[in-house]
């Protein structure tokens, strides 16, 4: 099989998604969101997303067999995101999967979720070199990756210690009175301010902590000092300058984030850096990272923003590798893994 075709599912969060990639090309991608149902709660609720995923499945797999002109019979695998996600929206698209799958006789993989939002570069940027650098900038996620081999070998550098960069933009963006979710309010006041306005602390850069934890990553100092200044002021009776807030939360985030990459590729003598998950949507980021490529002689992958955000092309551009790979299908009663780990890039 010279250049597999897979269907890829998607129903971790708030997303129900399906595509379709013939080798390292999208022949389809169809998302449909339940954000705007979450929205007036402040954040994703699970119960709700399910039932989104339940509606949203069959229509969106549909549509994105009929934009790549295709049915069942053309595909030679299906893959879903298994894990990590929220269990419940997890159950609705892996049991359509299983359905999809049983139904047509094609192999079917279990795949996670995160390890996708790197893959789906190889759609833009081509296949993996190997011995490679990555950085995951999720939800719940912030991660350096030393993938060695894709997708037989991947290991972790480093991770936070506590929050990710998404969840801490998110919860300055709800002390702001922004609306879930918060991320993408702050990147475009962000645009606006001056980065150096306020002090922001860079978690886990200096000292002792800096050196034990080179590729560590912690952001609730952050979000807890973003927090006591909004408070201060407020209690000072100072109208807040949120362009100058975002900003410098915004630099604050992408230098960390920018540094212990570069730095991570130096140690794994990398000249690749592969970026992905719906953090690396941010343009504070986005640009921070490409400057110190640039500076360090890394060519960085970021994928472009519709594909960072949680999509199907992503699973199926991991399916692709893992039929590529010859690794086997999922047992057909896999479970799903609402925790799995960043190691295990299949069931
Ligand atoms: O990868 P993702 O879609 O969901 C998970 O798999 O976790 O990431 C969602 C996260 C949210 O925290 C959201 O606020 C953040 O990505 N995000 C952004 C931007 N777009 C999405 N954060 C900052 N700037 C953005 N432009
Ligand atoms: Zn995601």
């Amino acid at each position: 099989m010279s250049e597999p075709i897979v269907l890829g599912i998607e129903s971790t969060c708030d997303e129900t998604a399906a595509a379709i990639v013939r080798g390292r090309e999208l022949l389809s991608n169809v998302v449909a969101s339940s954000m705007e149902e979450h929205a007036r709660y402040g954040g994703v609720i699970p119960e709700i997303a399910s039932r989104a995923h339940a509606e949203a499945f069959v229509p969106c797999v549909s549509k994105a067999l009929a934009d790549a002109n295709m049915t069942l019979a053309d595909i030679d695998a299906i893959a879903v995101s298994a894990g990590p996600g929220l269990a419940g929206c997890l159950a609705v698209g892996v049991s359509g999967a299983k359905a999809l799958a049983w139904a047509s006789g094609k192999p079917l993989y279990g795949i996670n979720h995160v390890i996708g939002h790197i893959a789906v570069t190889q759609l833009q940027f081509g296949a993996f070199p190997p011995d490679t650098l990555a950085l995951i900038v999720s939800g719940g996620h912030t991660s350096l990756l030393h993938v060695e081999d894709m997708p037989r070998k991947i290991d972790v550098v480093g991770t936070t210690l506590d929050d990710a960069a998404g969840e801490c933009f998110d919860k300055v963006a709800r002390l702001l009175g922004f609306p879930y979710p918060g991320g993408p309010h702050i990147d475009r006041h962000a645009q606006h301010g001056d980065p150096h306005a306020i002090r922001v602390p860079q978690g886990l850069t200096q000292g002792k902590a800096g050196a034990a934890h080179p590729y560590d990553f912690s952001f609730s100092g952050v979000k807890t000092a973003v927090a006591r200044w909004v408070e201060s002021e407020q209690a000072a009776g100072h109208e807040i300058p949120v362009d100058d807030v975002c900003a410098s939360l915004a630099d604050s985030v992408a230098t960390v984030l920018a540094r212990k990459a570069m730095r991570g590729c130096e140690q794994y003598d990398s000249n690749t850096l592969i970026v992905g998950g719906g953090f690396s949507a941010n343009s504070q980021l986005r640009a921070k990272l490409l400057e110190y490529g640039d500076k360090h002689g890394v060519e960085v992958r970021i994928p472009q923003i519709k594909l960072c955000t949680d999509n199907g092309a992503m699973v199926a551009m991991l399916g692709v590798n893992l039929v590529e790979a010859g690794v086997a299908p999922s047992a057909p009663d896999f479970a799903i893994d609402s925790a799995m780990p960043l190691t295990k890039v299949s069931m």
